[in-house]
């Protein structure tokens, strides 16, 4: 079994990536995010064996983030114009073998297929649709087809990406008519993609390797890439496990094996990873502003909302909590605590679970002034985050090589109104 190392679980922390919370909180402000740059480069690491790891920027999209991924090796897939223009923004070039930069979705807006046409983005389609209208304008390129194999599996209903109660991909009995819509627009199609969800487990992941190759099979020999997209897990509790990432590649490289042997030339094997490679890197700083009691509850209430990492109300998602003492004095016993923010809403809570329930976690005893740390908060989480309540956007900081740099200001009220105009 290989399993990657795991960065600790604590109740008390008193640093980031050897840099003091106070020192963090003191200096940028917060709600904070601090990603620690080393992490995320570990995590890119354990992947090494896949031909191609392109990271899906969806998960975490700072350009400092990118660039730091973009210097050791990763590859990026985009859903948006925007993503697309993150990465030509922080070097990566628009072409090459393989595409440096693929934009994968189920729809092109107007700003997006303008922009893979004119760039020459490589496209991942995810509807007939799709193939139809870049076909129209940009006959004889090369393409590959994101399949919905018909099953998906995800931590959530609303992450499990596959199935027919999925708007994801191509659905797999369409894959043949495809071919032929795509031909007939002089479409190359060179690759298979498919993505089941999102925190799945290693048992679902493998099924993708059957559906794969029969999805290969049925394509023929144009096909020159496979792609497992993204998916893998990271353990949010204790209790939790990853997936057996030798196990994984093995039954992937199995799968890779057969399907060159049958087409007669080798066949690139990529993997899409978004939470598995900065989930455990991030952190949301947040500062107890205010602990009260409400009946036989204690709330920890604190700067940073859902407005800031939405994952909690969205999905019942469990973030691990440590607390900093502001003043030092680290001998805090548990107590039961129930974490909110400051929003006007009662689901502002980070101790919730599915259909919103509110309960309490066992915390260490915390004052007003202490901090608060949202763990595991890198994946998802600022990139997820919204002005709410006329709440600024957070800062994001990244510690590299033992220095915390600022890498987004947090904004300010200039920022939110900005767009906003008095009508004549
Ligand atoms: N590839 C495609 C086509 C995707 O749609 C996604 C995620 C990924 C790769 C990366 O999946 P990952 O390795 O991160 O699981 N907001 C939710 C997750 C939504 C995922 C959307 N697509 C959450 O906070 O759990």
């Amino acid at each position: 079994m290989s399993m990657p190392i795991r960065p600790p679980f604590v109740r008390l922390r008193t640093e980031i990536a050897g840099i003091p919370v106070a020192q963090l909180a003191e200096q940028f402000g917060t709600p904070l995010f601090v990603y620690d740059g080393s992490w995320m480069l570990r995590r890119l690491g354990d992947l090494h064996r896949f031909d191609c790891v392109r990271y899906a920027m969806k998960a975490c999209s700072n350009l400092a983030v990118l660039d730091l991924l973009r210097r050791h090796g990763a590859l990026v897939d985009c859903v948006s114009a925007g993503e697309v223009r993150r990465a030509l923004y922080v070097g990566y070039p628009a072409q090459g073998d393989p595409p440096p930069i693929v934009y994968t979705a189920d729809i092109f807006d107007r700003e997006s297929l303008a922009l893979v046409v004119q760039e020459g983005i490589h496209v991942n389609c995810g509807s007939p649709d799709m193939i139809r209208q870049y076909g129209a304008v940009a006959p004889g390129r090369e393409i590959t087809l994101r399949i919905n194999p018909g099953f998906g599996h995800g931590h959530h209903l609303k992450t499990n990406t596959g199935g027919e109660r999925s708007k994801h991909g191509i659905w797999y009995e369409q894959l043949a008519a495809c071919l032929e819509e795509a031909a007939e627009f002089g479409l190359r199609v060179t690759g298979l993609h498919m993505h089941i969800g999102s925190g799945t487990d290693l048992e679902h992941l493998a099924q993708v390797c059957g559906a794969m190759e029969k999805a290969v099979l049925k394509a023929g020999p144009t096909i020159r890439s496979i792609s497992g997209g993204g998916g893998l897990p990271i353990p949010y509790r204790p209790e939790e496990q990853y997936v057996d990432l030798d196990e994984y590649y093995r039954l992937w490289d199995r799968t890779r094996q057969r399907l060159q042997e049958a087409l007669g030339h080798p066949i690139r094997l990529e993997i899409e990873p978004g939470r598995f490679i900065v989930a455990e890197a991030g952190y949301l700083l947040s500062e107890i502003r205010a602990v009260k009691q409400q009946g036989q509850f204690t709330f920890y209430l604190v700067d940073a909302g859902f407005n800031n990492l939405a994952r909690p109300i969205l999905y019942g998602a469990y973030h691990p909590i440590s607390i900093c003492p502001a003043e030092g004095d680290l001998d805090r016993p548990d107590i039961e605590a129930i974490v909110g923010g400051p929003l006007c809403e009662s689901g502002d809570i980070f101790t919730q679970q599915e259909g919103g329930f509110v309960v309490p976690r066992r915390l260490p005893k915390a004052k007003v002034g202490d901090w608060l740390i949202l763990e595991r908060a890198g994946a998802y989480g600022f990139v997820m985050g919204s002005n709410y309540n006329s709440k600024p956007l957070a800062a994001e900081v990244l510690i590299q090589d033992g220095q915390a740099r600022l890498v987004r200001r947090r904004q300010t009220f200039e920022d939110l109104i900005r767009e906003e105009i008095f009508p004549k």
